[in-house]
């Protein structure tokens, strides 16, 4: 694997700048070249993962011989803790928890039980979640909002049981997420939310059933257009369904009313049952990229930042917290590159100006969480 990684070490010893004085002001704010602002953090926790789903973790590249990150590698739970600390002072409002499985990541309960105690400049808690496979969830569910997350997110493809499992290629089972679901439910894990990647000929049959399932049980069911993230799942466009299509599809069996976005930066299009039996969500980044209103930064399992989803290159925040930088140094090293981001690869996607990938090789969606 060949992941371009822009070392930062030298921020430390650039005079100051804007970037500085950022950190220095009561919310610490910050603004990249299209004037978007930092508030959401998604961490990757681990890059392993107990499925192989086939548009992710494809088995014949992750197989026994996939070369993951070695433990020393990892950022360890505090070193987490302290660069979460240092992007909330910068406007982080929003912590995801990905991986990978980030449930795999030995002592997930406490970073989570850190993250919780962390206050916004406002004085605010943080929008703690995570996105998981829900095969561990029904064993964790419990200790996990007992460490203070408020929500999760889980993935589910099918409902269909033996395509559930040639999707995973682990053999999961339906039944096992399912229980997750309910659980993370029952001990008061919401809004939860359901995300199903829809690959067109594999799993679009399965869109009503999960619609269907769903539907007035208040879990957000959201579907995900399958996107050519990383250079392992052979991703061809005409894979794609757009999502215009789900809701046509879903609305010919349950009437659809459009609802208004909780924000200018939400990744989903909601959808509420005309009647009332909740809400569903699309989202579209292949049709309809969100580019313009992306205010998310990812960390890597081993301290990278990388400011899109589509990356090949990342900013190694690592070698700051072991070269033992100040908190003002790593702060003012997080501003400048924040405030240097030009990245919309959604919206440039297939046009001349898209950035040729050539040699380098886009980050994989296990490698940084979705
Ligand atoms: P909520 O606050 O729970 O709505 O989270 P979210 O909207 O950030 O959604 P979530 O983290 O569940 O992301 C769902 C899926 O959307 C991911 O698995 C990705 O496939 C896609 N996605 C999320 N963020 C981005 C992004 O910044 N760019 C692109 N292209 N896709 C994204
Ligand atoms: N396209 C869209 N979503 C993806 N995910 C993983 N790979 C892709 C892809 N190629 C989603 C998973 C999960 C989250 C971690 O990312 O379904 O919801
Ligand atoms: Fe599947 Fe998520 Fe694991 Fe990727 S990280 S293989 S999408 S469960
Ligand atoms: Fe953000 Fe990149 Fe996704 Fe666009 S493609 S929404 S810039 S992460």
């Amino acid at each position: 694997m060949s992941r371009r990684i822009i070392p930062v070490a030298d921020v430390r010893s650039l005079p100051p700048s804007p970037a500085v004085e950022a950190v220095r002001s009561p919310s610490g704010e910050l603004f990249d070249t299209l004037a978007r602002p930092l508030h959401d953090l998604r961490i990757s926790v681990t890059d392993r993962c107990n499925f192989r789903c086939v548009y992710c973790m494809p088995r014949a590249v992750f197989d026994k011989d996939y070369p993951f990150l070695p433990h020393s590698a990892l950022l360890s739970l505090e070193e987490i803790e302290r660069l979460a600390r240092l992007f909330v002072a910068h406007g982080v409002t929003k912590i995801r928890l990905t991986g990978g499985e980030p449930l795999l990541r030995k002592n997930i309960e406490f970073l989570i039980e850190r993250l919780a105690k962390l206050r916004t400049p406002a004085g605010e808690p943080l929008d703690l979640t995570l996105t998981t496979n829900g095969s561990l969830l029904a064993r964790k569910a419990r200790a996990l909002r007992d460490a203070g997350l408020t929500r999760v997110t889980v993935s589910l493809d099918a409902l269909d049981d033996a395509l559930f499992r040639r999707m995973n290629d682990a053999d999961f089972s339906v039944a096992d997420v399912l229980e997750g679901i309910a659980v993370a439910q029952a001990v008061g894990l919401s809004p939860l939310k359901v995300n199903m990647v829809v690959k067109r000929g594999t799993n679009d049959s399965e869109i009503v059933p999960l619609a269907r399932h769903f539907r007035g049980s208040g879990v957000t069911l959201r579907f995900i257009e399958y996107m050519d993230v990383g250079t392992s799942n052979g991703w061809n466009m005409t894979e794609v369904l757009p999502s215009a299509d789900v809701v046509a599809r879903i609305a010919e069996h349950f009437p659809l009313v459009p609802l208004e976005a909780h924000n200018a930066a939400e990744t989903a299009q909601r959808w509420g049952y005309a009647d009332g039996a909740g809400e569903i969500g699309v989202i579209s980044s292949v049709t309809r990229a969100f580019c313009g209103d992306c205010t998310r930064a990812r960390l890597s399992t081993e301290g990278k930042l990388y400011l899109c989803l589509f990356a090949t290159m990342g900013y190694d925040l690592r070698a700051l917290l072991r070269g033992e930088a100040s908190d003002a140094a790593i702060s003012a090293a997080i501003a400048q590159i924040w405030e240097q981001r030009a990245d919309r690869y959604s919206q440039l996607r297939g046009s001349e100006a898209a950035p040729a990938v050539g040699e380098e090789r886009r980050i994989e969606m296990s490698y940084i969480g979705g």
